[in-house]
This record gives C-alpha cells, structure tokens and sequence, in this order.
C-alpha cells in the first residue's frame, strides 16, 4: 500500500487555501505555489541521505552532516510540476532536474507522452516527481512507469492536491511509492478535475486562463 502523508501544517493549509480562492491573481497563486513547494520540501526531505564531513570552525576542527543534495533529482510533470521546482530548488539547490512532457487527451483522460528528459545516472539518484494535482492518476503512473524503468534509489511522489482516485490509481501501480500531499479533496468531476480542487494548476501558475 502506498504510504500516503498528508502534511497539515498550519502553513502550509492557510497558503493553500488562498490558492484555491478562484480570485486569487496569477502573481499570488504563483508566490504561494513557491512558498507552499518549500515547506513540502521541507518535511519530503525528512530522510534524505547525509554524509559527514570535517569543518574549520574559527575556534577548531570538528565534523558535521551535510545533505548529499547532488543525488536528489526532481521529475516535474510538465507542465505543472514545473510551478513546484523554484520552490523546492530554493530548499534543496543542489538537486538535478528532469522532465516529463505528458498531456491528457480530453476524451480518454489517458496521458500521452511528448517529451522525457532526466539527468545522467539515474541509478544513483533519489527521485521525487512533483506535479501539483494527482487527478485520475494516469499522468503520475505513466510518469513512474518511465521512471522506475531507469532503476533510481527511490522514488517518492509530491502533489498539492489529491483525491481517493488518485491515490488508488498510483497505488495500484506503484504500491511502493510514497505520496506527499497537502490536501485529499472529495473526488473528481466528470473532467477529470479534482473537487472542490484549485481548478486547473497549469492555467493558474502561466496565466493562461
Ligand atoms: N489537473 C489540474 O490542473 N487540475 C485538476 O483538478 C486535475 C488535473
């Protein structure tokens, strides 16, 4: 069973209540997305890999742990996911980057792939995919199906929103991939939008209403 952790902190619920207002503007739902996407990253990366290391104090030599950000890799779902990066990149700079261009055709809500770009030895890396709304799940699955085919470390799963069908989709194909998430909002619309939802995140984050 995929672990689902919804994360309620306080924060984190207040800013994304006021992306959901349908008036918020395109310039604040994007500062929110980026202040929300930190403190994701912030409890995400609760077990990232350290490793130790010696530093000069003024005073003396001592050790101390550092993240091994360098293995970390975001996969943004395009187009999405790529409103989540700045935030999380501002937490974690170090992580490399990658790229999956999916869309969802209208009439069979499957996802179809357009564009996969990752970084070099994906074996090595611990791999968190971000996409703002896990909706039907088809574009998560298609994603991780890619993914995992590149054998990483890990793999963990980042959204703002989901809902019950979101979380069985994935977890039924990738049980083992853990899901963060802000909110488990009611169901989906006969859209395939999630409600009451935030409406459409690509939209909202480019202003392209
Ligand atoms: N994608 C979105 O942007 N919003 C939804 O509610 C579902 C999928």
């Amino acid at each position: 069973m995929s672990e689902v952790h919804h994360i309620i902190h306080p924060l984190i619920q207040h800013k994304l209540t006021l992306m959901r207002n349908r008036q918020a503007s395109t310039s604040s739902f994007r500062r929110l997305l980026n202040e929300l996407s930190a403190l994701m990253a912030y409890e995400i990366t609760r077990d990232m890999p350290m490793q130790e290391v010696e530093v000069e104090t003024p005073l003396e030599t001592t050790t101390g742990q550092i993240i091994d950000g360098k293995k970390l890799a975001l996969v943004s779902i395009l187009r999405a996911g790529n409103g989540l990066l700045d935030g999380m990149l501002s937490i974690v700079p170090g992580a490399r980057v990658g790229h999956i261009g999916l869309y969802r055709d209208p009439k069979t809500l499957q996802a179809v792939e357009y564009y996969f770009k990752m970084p070099s030895h994906m074996e090595e890396r611990d791999v968190i995919v971000v996409d703002p709304m896990l909706a039907t799940g088809n574009s998560a699955v298609a994603a991780l199906d890619k993914i995992r085919a590149l054998n990483p470390r890990s793999i963990k799963f980042m959204c703002l929103l989901t809902c019950p069908e979101g979380i069985a989709t994935l977890h039924k194909a990738h049980p083992d991939v853990p899901i963060f998430t802000a909110a488990i909002d009611r169901g989906l619309n006969e859209k395939g939008y999630i409600v009451p939802g935030l409406g459409d995140a690509g939209d909202r984050i480019f202003g392209t209403l």
